[in-house]
């Protein structure tokens, strides 16, 4: 099979040879691959794939199972389906644990459903199962423009929460309004913090950015908050300001879902089964949609690389085969 290899930072289409499913696995004929942030980093080295997973980039796809490993009930050759995956997506072919596909949901076509895996599997387990994120509250996601902030605005929304969001300018902003996002601070000209206070404060946040944002993040809470932290764009060491965290009786968590092991208690198993039951709904009636902001064929990942490291991005970029 073909599948993006990386040289020197150089991504180049390659032969290289086809996976087969091990026992508890499926071989799916990838349709699309969606394009992440940390797709970027393992480019430039400093974002290895966890022990056993595939060198090849790409942690989510959608496609046809191809073939089925010893073990595997509920799945079939012909199914179309979507999956989360710890590695291979750039590929013709990726081998996955079965409990990581998902169906597509019903209305979405095969290629956009490639831009589900990652943002729902994330939002889902950290807005809602790990921040515990309800009806009536108000949610401050950082980067709303994102593939991530773009579906979580929308799930948050169509759950009843109220959201504020944080992107570069107000085209952005106005894109975030679209999907439900109701206070919309320009991050380059406002304080995130001090906007929030004016709302009565955050319930959760769900952030991107770490280091540099923590002490207006806890600022940002009211009490009883919950600061979710998913991404490093902005460093990885701060102060937190504990009088604050005490008084306001505030708790601060981080998550990662590539290195979580398939099964056990918080595994990618359990996560999946979680999301489709949480999100898949709400797709399917049309409450959510995958933003796709733009495809490119599979030969051309590196300009998929520079499109979504531009910034210009609302949602998600694809790779298709
Ligand atoms: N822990 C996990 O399991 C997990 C899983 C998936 C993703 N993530 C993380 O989630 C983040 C988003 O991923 P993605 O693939 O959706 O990336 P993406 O589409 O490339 O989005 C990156 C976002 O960062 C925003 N940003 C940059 N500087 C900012 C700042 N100072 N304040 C607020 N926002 C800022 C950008 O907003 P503007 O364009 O408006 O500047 C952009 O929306 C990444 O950091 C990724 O590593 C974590």
């Amino acid at each position: 099979m073909k599948a993006i290899v990386v040289e020197a930072e150089n991504l180049s289409l390659q032969d290289v040879p086809d996976p087969s499913p091990a026992a508890g696995e499926v071989v799916i004929d990838v349709v699309a691959a969606g394009v992440n942030r940390a797709d970027l980093l393992q480019r430039a080295g400093n974002y290895p794939p966890p022990p056993g997973a595939s060198e090849i980039m790409g942690l989510e796809v959608s496609g046809r199972i191809s073939a089925v490993g010893e073990g595997v009930s509920g799945w079939q050759v012909g199914d179309e389906v979507c999956a989360l995956l710890a590695g291979g997506g750039y590929a013709e072919k990726v081998a996955v644990p079965a409990e990581q596909v998902m169906q597509v949901p019903r209305g979405v076509d095969l290629v956009s459903a490639a831009a589900l895996p990652e943002v729902a599997c994330t939002v889902s387990s950290n807005v809602f199962d790990t921040a515990g994120l309800s009806t009536g509250e108000l949610l401050l996601i950082h980067g709303g423009s994102s593939g991530i902030g773009t579906h979580a605005t929308q799930v948050a929304h169509a759950m009843g929460a109220r959201v504020a969001v944080t992107a570069r300018n107000r085209e952005k902003l106005e894109r975030c309004r679209e999907f439900g996002a109701e206070i919309l601070i320009e991050y380059t000209s406002e304080d995130f913090a001090a906007v929030m206070k004016e709302h009565g404060g955050a319930d959760v946040i769900l952030d991107i950015i770490g280091a540099k944002y923590l002490a207006s993040n806890i600022k940002a809470l009211a009490t009883g908050g919950r600061l979710v932290i998913i991404g490093m764009q902005g460093g990885t060491k701060a102060e937190l300001p504990i009088g604050l965290l005490l008084a306001k009786r505030l708790s601060v968590m981080g998550t990662t879902l590539r290195a979580r092991p398939v099964h056990g208690p918080g595994g990618k198993a359990e996560i999946v089964a979680a999301t489709v039951g949480r999100t898949w709904p709400l797709i399917e009636s049309g409450k959510v949609q995958p933003v796709v902001d733009r495809t490119f064929p599979l030969a051309e990942a590196a300009a998929a690389h520079a499109h979504l490291d531009s910034g210009d991005a609302v949602g998600k970029v694809l790779l298709t085969v």
